[in-house]
């Protein structure tokens, strides 16, 4: 695997590679949850670009973009053992060179509910960098995991507004042994927050599956089932747990029945606040 930092080496080594080519974007302080999506594009291309680009664009100020982790050198074996060719790690210059007008990507109605409330112009920074790494890298697919439900909706919407016909991938959430959803975000945890989480994100996600498999359809009846595991832990407060249509991310109402009032997949998406880290998760009901 090569690691190429500037425009010019990235094209120069895209030259040498067949196509077609997956890209993997992501922010580096890669996990088992990167490898799965890395591992998902070596079995379906002939070239495998990761990206790692801690995006100041989709932070709300400078502080959070400071304490990101930034892991490059574990980031390099990680990807090449999960089957990288290159990886991408360009500074700020690359992706917005200063003399370039930077056309903001504004994805509408699917980015202002959900993340798109707690974090004002976030989406707008991830459709425009996304979209920015696809005139680079120029790939025919591209991998996003499950757990950021709203993100990949709005990849999607990002792609579809382009010409070049790039295929979204998502890839199943990968969760340790705890049950919480891999995050680069979970290094950030305390020792007994890692413990408040485990024990409430995916266990409220997992009674909605159980209640929803088991017959109960109410909106209301599966908000109550899990916000009571949510609210018995004082370290994790709830910032929302949504019930909305997948391909619209419109909200279902609380008094619907899931399966009556949305045609197709129902997506159900939790954000808490544990030890000051914002952590999301998300499932799908058929
Ligand atoms: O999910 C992420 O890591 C980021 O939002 C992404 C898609 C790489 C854009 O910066």
């Amino acid at each position: 695997m090569r690691t190429v930092t500037t425009r010019a080496e990235l094209e120069q080594s895209l030259a040498q590679l067949p196509r077609p080519v997956a890209l993997v974007p992501t922010m580096g302080a890669l996990h088992a949850g990167h490898v799965a999506l890395i591992a998902a594009a070596r079995r379906a291309a002939a070239t495998v670009v990761v990206s790692v680009f801690v995006n100041p664009r989709q932070f709300a100020n400078a502080a959070d973009v400071a304490r990101y982790p930034r892991t490059l050198a574990s980031d390099q074996q990680l990807a090449e053992a999960a089957g990288a060719d290159l990886l991408f790690t360009p500074d700020a210059d690359q992706i917005y060179p200063p003399n370039e007008p930077v056309a903001m990507i504004e994805p509408g109605p699917l980015a202002t509910r959900l993340e798109g409330a707690s974090r004002p112009g976030h989406f707008t920074g991830v459709a425009t960098v996304v979209s920015r790494l696809f005139d680079l890298v120029r790939p025919n697919e591209a991998y996003f995991g499950a757990k950021d439900a709203q993100q990949v909706r709005v990849i999607e919407w990002m792609a579809a507004q382009r010409s070049d016909q790039i295929s979204i991938h998502r890839v199943t959430t990968v969760r340790d042994g705890d049950g919480l959803a891999l995050s680069s975000r979970n290094q950030m945890l305390s020792a007994s927050g890692r413990v408040a989480a485990a024990k409430t994100i995916p266990v409220a996600l997992s009674l909605i599956a159980e209640a929803y498999a088991s017959g109960v359809t109410s909106v209301a009846m599966l908000r109550t089932l899990a916000e009571r595991v949510i609210t018995a832990e004082p370290s994790v407060t709830l910032d929302y747990l949504d019930f909305a249509e997948s391909a619209t991310l419109v909200p279902l109402s609380e008094s619907a029945q899931i399966g009556d009032a949305a045609p197709g997949e129902v997506l159900v998406s939790l954000a808490a606040v544990v030890d000051g880290v914002r952590l999301i998760d998300a499932i799908t009901l058929p």
